[in-house]
């Protein structure tokens, strides 16, 4: 079996199942080249993925969870004085995570339901309308799955909601591989995303409102304020992290639906009780975050490979969700999975902050986009994104009828 889990080109039809299985059976910590760089240990099982997302003195999100390097002085890069929540460990990323924990607690989330509901009834009805002017069609995944988490960041964060979308459009540039874009791209959204941050950070220290930007140019860590630059940080992860994943995972998963007409009609027998364990399965199925990376600070033993303290350690979610050894037919969607303890969201210390607005976007648009649209019918091949990071499509043109 060629291994090669570098190239967006593996992940082109979404996730390379087909590698990801010959590596849980015959080399679960597989140590894999890189021909930039020094090359990683690729975890495929559930098992060793949880028990590395959630051992952060051993397995440190230091200096970076991408596969390469950050080169410093760039926006991404651990620069010995500023960083990324999401690339700390204990004690910083402890205090930095309590800033914002109670925006993200479950309570806190509920509060948004009713808003995020709304939302999604708007966005549907634009979809509906689009489709009117235009034989029946639209681009699920610009005009109905990226809406939606565009909108709850803007909203999160206190700013319009047309500027979500167009910071939106950053973050896929953001996560594009380089050799699918223009020769520095990816760096450019990074420097329009501190700029956009930078208008936010002046316009929120003058007039503070009751959202997540103000809140945070407010708090201390340490005893003291945020500078500038650890604010367009955590509004850089915040705007990024929320993106493009729960957009894949709802284009990914109407696509999972179509696929198997028996679940999707299944679901619609009882949508409002069935919502949640669909969701899971979903999740489960598609994982839109194909990994994270961590850094072994010592030496250490997993599942018989020995590993070098500075070795690269790199999860992949995708695979830890097909493991056999964890779900029963593994391949097969199946909504009403019992106990579907999925890890998309990744585990530890650092699993995924947002999870529960997550959940409560994915059920909002689940269930106004299964209510109100129905016979879908792709209009063409989705084109799936090229990043060998986040998977999903990045457009769907798709065909269907009001219900
Ligand atoms: C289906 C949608 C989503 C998926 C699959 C997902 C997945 C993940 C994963 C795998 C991590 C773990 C990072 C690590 O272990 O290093 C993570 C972290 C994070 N996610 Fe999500 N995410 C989603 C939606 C969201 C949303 C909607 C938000 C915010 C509104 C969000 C905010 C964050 C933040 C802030 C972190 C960093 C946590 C930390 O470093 O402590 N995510 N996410």
């Amino acid at each position: 079996m060629h291994i090669d889990l570098l190239n967006p080109e593996s992940f082109a039809n979404g996730h390379p199942h087909d590698q990801y299985d010959w590596l849980r059976e015959n080399d679960p910590v597989h140590w894999h080249e890189e021909p930039e760089g020094t090359g990683f240990w690729a975890l495929t099982r559930f098992e060793d993925v949880a028990k590395s997302g959630r051992d952060p003195k051993i397995f440190s999100s230091e200096p970076t969870i991408m596969i390469t390097d950050p080169e410093t002085g760039t926006a991404l890069a651990f620069d010995g004085e500023h960083k990324m929540m999401l690339m700390m460990d204990p004690p910083d990323h402890t205090a930095f995570r309590k800033l914002i924990r109670s925006e993200f607690t479950l309570p806190s989330a509920n509060l948004r339901a009713e808003r995020i509901q709304a939302l999604a009834r708007q966005i549907v009805d634009a979809a509906i309308d689009k489709a009117e002017r235009n034989g029946g069609e639209v681009d699920f995944v610009a005009d109905v799955a990226g809406e939606m988490p565009s909108f709850v960041i803007a909203e999160l964060m206190g700013l319009p909601l047309d500027d979500g979308r167009e910071l939106y459009a950053l973050t896929e540039a953001i996560h594009t591989a380089p050799e699918a874009q223009a020769p520095g791209a990816a760096a450019m959204a990074v420097m329009k995303m501190f700029e956009y941050g930078s208008k936010v950070m002046a316009e929120k220290r003058a007039r503070p409102g009751d959202d997540l930007a103000s809140r945070l140019l407010a708090a201390e860590v340490d005893g003291r304020r945020l500078d500038d630059m650890e604010f367009l940080l955590f509004f850089l992860l915040l705007i990024d992290a929320g993106g493009d994943t729960t957009r894949n995972l709802l284009s990914g998963g109407l696509l999972a639906l179509m696929d198997n007409p028996d679940q999707l009609a299944w679901l619609k027998a009882d949508l409002e009780g069935r919502l949640p364990s669909a969701r899971e399965e979903l999740l489960r199925y598609s994982s839109p975050v194909i990994y994270m990376r961590r850094t072994a600070k010592h030496d250490v033993e997993l599942a018989g490979q020995q590993i070098r303290a500075g070795q690269k350690v790199v999860m992949y979610f995708g695979s830890a969700n097909r493991d056999g050894a964890r779900f029963d037919r593994p391949d097969a969607l199946d909504l009403a999975r019992p106990d579907n303890a999925q890890i998309a969201f990744g585990a530890g210390a650092h699993n995924c902050l947002g999870q529960h607005i997550a959940r409560i976007e994915i059920d909002a648009m689940l269930r106004e986009v299964l209510n109100r649209m129905t016979d879908f019918e792709l209009a063409a091949p989705p084109e799936w994104l090229a990043s060998n990071f986040i998977s999903g499509p990045r457009t769907m043109p798709l065909k269907f009828k009001p219900a």
